[in-house]
Order: structure tokens, then sequence, then C-alpha cells
């Protein structure tokens, strides 16, 4: 596989961005040194097999990534995607049905897994001893837990206020240090650009390598559907690195065979995290905001990867819409109605689907399925919020201070089951 330039097209060597233009790299597979049927009955093949990369949901497919060897990968079983139908949701959404892809079930819980397993790889195998993001909570878990299975110290740079206390939790367990900055993701990532590659590992999505492990997502859900393209593939976009990862897997499963379209992919963000959306509808280049939205995650004014996912949403003749905070809020809670559950930014999907529904961008009986990028117990807090406040789907704590106010409830609770 070649490494080049994603903007200019010119070749590069093992650097973080392009000399000559100073663009975002990419790999480039060459699809002609492939056989489809070969390959589709390998990677059916391996998911029977107790293999440590076969059982990874990106190591599974190794021969369509950057050679690393055996013994400097780094896995924890990535990328094992559950899909799930979404009835709660599909009906929410005024849609026939749909279903979730759930990247929250993965080992740190959350989709950065699957691309931490290749960055990290790939800095083991070049001598890294330290490595370092830029955070709004979900990189950096995942980065400490690579981190800590490859002997690498990790440090992240998160903003000091204003992410889930869950994820930093996290991160304090697997061992990192976190620096608090004071400022929000764009700052941290500006701070994290100016580094010396060659002294420390990048591991934010601006890594090509990066981007190499989160495509295998395209892939895993491809295979858990029996390769049946869906119509739709929508997902929250913040830094637009999944967005890119995503069009690239869906994009070389075309070229090689493995599958004869792609699907449209629907990217939303959050209304006050928006620029990309802003890009979308009125054109010219990207100008960056500053974010406010509490879907932390996707709390993003300035996303780097923007250029390479706007080339995958035209190219699959996708669309990006933003939502509000309270859209999402309620998607959230709808999600967790169908007793799957996620984290708030995951949750934009689906109120990205139901406004894409009432525009009739998305029709009734399209085959759609909702990317969910983090777990239901990344954001405790948000949840706790939601169920106290006076929204829609707000499910509150009832007091039973007599064992007759107890019983009172159980029968109005079956009553509703009857
Ligand atoms: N959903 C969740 C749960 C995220 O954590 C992120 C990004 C996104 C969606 C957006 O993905 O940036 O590839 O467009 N989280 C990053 C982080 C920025 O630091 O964890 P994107």
């Amino acid at each position: 596989m070649q490494l080049a330039c994603s903007e200019c097209g010119a070749r590069a060597g093992d650097t973080l961005f392009c000399i000559a233009c100073g663009g975002l790299l990419a790999f480039a597979l060459d699809p002609g040194r492939y056989d489809a049927t070969a390959l589709r009955s390998l990677f059916d093949r391996r998911r029977g097999s107790n293999d440590p990369l076969d059982t990874s949901g990106v190591w599974r497919f190794r021969e369509l990534l950057p050679p690393i060897a055996r013994e400097n990968v780094v896995t924890l079983r990535e990328n094992v995607l559950p899909l799930y139908d979404a009835r709660v949701g599909a009906d929410y959404a005024n849609a026939t049905h749909a279903s979730y892809v759930h990247l929250g079930m993965n080992p740190t819980a959350s989709f950065k897994d699957a691309g931490m397993t290749a960055a990290i790889s790939h800095a083991k195998a070049a001598g890294a001893r330290v490595a370092v993001c830029a955070s709004t909570g979900n990189t950096a878990a995942a980065m400490s837990a690579y981190c800590a299975r490859a002997g690498i110290a990790g440090l992240v740079l998160v903003p000091a206020v204003g992410i889930s206390a869950a994820k930093v939790a996290q991160t304090l367990d697997y061992g990192a240090t976190v620096a608090a900055i004071d400022g929000d993701f764009d700052r941290a990532l500006d701070v994290v650009r100016s580094l010396d590659p060659a002294r420390v590992a990048i591991v934010n999505s601006i890594n090509p390598y990066r981007i190499e492990g989160q495509k295998c997502a395209a892939f895993a859900l491809l295979q858990a559907r029996d390769w049946r393209v869906p119509d739709w593939l929508v997902l929250p976009g913040g830094n637009l690195g999944n967005t890119s990862a995503f069009g690239k897997g869906f994009r070389e499963a075309l070229a090689l065979g493995l599958i004869d379209c792609v699907p449209r992919i629907a990217v939303v963000q959050a209304a006050g995290a928006a620029p990309f959306s802003k890009l979308f509808r009125e054109g010219g280049d990207l100008v960056p905001v500053r974010a406010h939205t509490t879907a932390t995650a996707i709390k993003i004014g300035a996303p780097a990867s923007w250029r390479k996912a706007l080339a995958e949403v035209r190219t699959s003749g996708g669309t990006v819409l933003d939502v509000t905070d309270e859209e999402i809020a309620d998607a959230r809670a709808i999600v967790g109605r169908d007793g799957i559950g996620c984290e708030p930014a995951s949750a934009a999907s689906l109120a990205g689907l139901r406004a894409l529904r009432e525009r009739g961008t998305i029709g009734r009986d399209d085959d759609v399925v909702l990317v969910l990028t983090g777990h239901v117990l990344k954001d405790g807090g948000y949840a706790t919020a939601y169920h106290e406040s006076a929204a829609p789907f707000a499910n509150h704590i009832r007091s039973t201070p007599t064992d007759a106010s107890l019983r009172e409830l159980i029968d109005e609770v079956t009553a509703s089951r009857v």
C-alpha cells in the first residue's frame, strides 16, 4: 500500500502531513492485486477462527491494511460489531425499519478502538516511546488502553471543562498522563499538531493509520450483513475522521468487487458545532466556528478531516445536516427505549434520520444503518440530567415512602403492560 497526499497526490514517506502542500496523507490500495471471491471466503472463514488477529474486526481484514508484523500488533479484539434492529428508533423517525451498528460495543466502549489498534501497532513497530492525542474523551480512553498494552507512555490533552467524567476516569485507569488544558478540543489539537512526529507518535485521526483501522468498520458492517449494501449510513460528525474512514472503506470494498454499490453517507453535526454542515449547504472552504453543544464528544469547531470527508460524502451521493441539542437528547432517550442506549453524540444519527425523513431525503422504506459511536455508560451525568428534566422522554425516579405507595406503583406498572 502506498502513502500519498489526499489533496495533491504527491507520494509521501512516514510523516504526518504532505511535504509538498501540507495536506493529510492517506494509504492507497491497489484493487487489481486482489480476488474478491477469495477475499470474501478468507474473511468469512476467519470469523470462526480463534487466532487473536482473526477475532479482531480490524486485523481480520489485514490484507487490506498497511503491513504490520504480527509481533507488533496490539489488539483488544476490537471492531466486533453488533447490529441491532432499531424498532422504536425507526418508529420515532417515521421509517419502516432501521438498524443500529453499535461501535460503542468496543473494548474501551467507543469506535476509536478500531483506529487505535492500527495507530498504536504502527507506533510500536516504529519504536515509539510516547503517544499523544488531543481529545474530547473517547480518543483519550482508546489511546491509553492500547498504550498500556503496548508498553508505550500515553499523554492526552483534553479540555479542562466540559467533557465526560467517565471518559477521563477511564483514561486515568489505563495509566496515561492527562493534561487538562485551558481551551477547547480545537486548541488541544493545534498544540498536538505543533509537536514533532519524530519524537512522539501523534495518534489523532490526522494519522493515516487511524483511518485504516476505522475503515474496517465498513468491512465489518458489510460482512455482518452478508455483504448487502444499505441505502444509507447515518453517522455523527465531529473532527470527521470517521466519515472519511467509512467512506474509504466502502469505496475500497466497491473497487475490490466485494460489493457493487456504496451506501449514501449522511453526516449529522450538532447545530452549535456545525461548520461542515454549513459548508455543505453554502459551498466554499470550511470556516471554523467556536463550538457549543452538550454532545461534548462532537464539540469541535475546526474539523481536521473536512476535505477528505467532503469528498467521501459527495462520492457517495450523501448529505450533511445539523440537529439541535434537544433533538439529540430526545433521540438518545429513544435509543435507550430500544434496549440499546448510546452516548449523546451517537444519537445525532437517529436525530438526523428523523430530520431527513421529514425532508423526504430518506425514503420511508429505505434500508438505513445508524452508526452509534459510543456506549450508553460513557456519559452518565448527561443521562441523569435528562431524566430529571421535563424533557419529553424523561423517566423520573418514583418515590415510594410507604408500602402502600409501593404497592400502588407495582399495580400501575403491571396495568401498563396488560
Ligand atoms: N461520536 C463520538 C462518541 C465521538 O467521541 C466522536 C469524536 C465522534 C462521534 C465524531 O467522530 O471526530 O471522527 O467525526 N470524538 C473525538 C475524541 C474527537 O477525541 O474522542 P469524528
